[in-house]
């Protein structure tokens, strides 16, 4: 059985698409079989990051309009052969229930180890509800102030929903940002957050010409490194925290 594993933020732009890419990315390449579910209704982006713009057939409008199996749907990338990605439908107007996401997860667990959701921006009631039946919820911030309080808005209602499989990954880290006026450290993010970090991604021009250009991470990327610790320590391996940060 799979696991599921949704990525999310309070505040819109953190990188939830890139880190779900680049997660999926390196656990298919770990040899874990990889579907990445994109719940951004209207504003699809995993086809243009994994190069596949006007190659995919079918998406999860035509699995809600019942058009097609969830399997069906789903579209084997070619950069990576464990990898698969379920994209968003195009109608921005589109919606699914709770229960139409759950049912489609359920259809499709056996086949994948790792189900791994993006989310759109904002905090509503429709995403806690989706999100909270994943087996991890990963919260994204950066290092911004005004970023760190929406994580935190976000993380709490977690908790009070009872819901305690929260990690947290701080990306667009850069040295400049890091014990400068508007924050001290690392700490104080994960402190004023109150979740457990599983990774600390850097900041990485690489990253955006991939995922822009829809190719894969180059090995020299730094945030290449972040998606590995990050996804063995999802697997319960030992992997370091932070990496260089420059
Ligand atoms: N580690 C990083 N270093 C540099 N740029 C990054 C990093 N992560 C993401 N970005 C850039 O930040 C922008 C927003 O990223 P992305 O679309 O992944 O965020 P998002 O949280 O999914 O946004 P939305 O809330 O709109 O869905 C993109 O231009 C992306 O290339
Ligand atoms: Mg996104």
């Amino acid at each position: 059985m799979s696991k599921v594993i949704a990525v999310t933020s309070g505040k819109g732009g953190t990188g939830k698409s890139s880190i779900c890419s680049g997660l999926g990315y390196t656990l298919a390449k770990q040899g874990s079989r990889t579907l990445i579910i994109e719940l951004d209704f209207g504003l699809r982006c995993i086809d243009i990051i994994f190069g596949m713009q006007g190659k995919i057939k079918y998406d999860l409008g035509d699995v809600l309009h019942n058009r097609v199996k969830p399997l069906d749907a789903v579209t084997q990338v070619p950069m990576a052969s464990n990898l698969n990605i379920l994209c968003a439908p195009k109608d921005p107007f589109a919606s699914a229930t709770v229960e139409q996401i759950v049912d489609i997860c359920k259809q499709i667990r056996k086949y994948f180890d790792y189900i791994i959701i993006d989310t759109g921006a904002g905090i509503n009631s429709h995403v806690f509800d989706i999100v909270e039946q994943a087996n991890t919820i990963l919260v994204v911030t950066t290092p911004d102030p005004i970023c760190v309080r929406d994580a935190q808005m976000m993380s709490d209602e977690f908790y009070n929903r009872g819901n305690k499989r929260q990690r947290l990954i701080i990306n667009k880290v850069n040295k400049r940002a890091i014990g400068s006026e508007l924050v001290k450290s690392l700490d104080e993010i994960i402190d004023t957050i109150g979740v457990q970090l599983i990774g600390v991604i850097p900041e990485d021009y690489e990253l955006v010409i991939a995922t822009g250009k829809g190719q894969p991470i180059p090995s020299t990327a730094p945030s290449l490194a972040a998606f590995d610790a990050i996804a063995k320590r999802l697997k319960g391996e030992n992997a370091p925290l932070t990496v260089k940060i420059k």
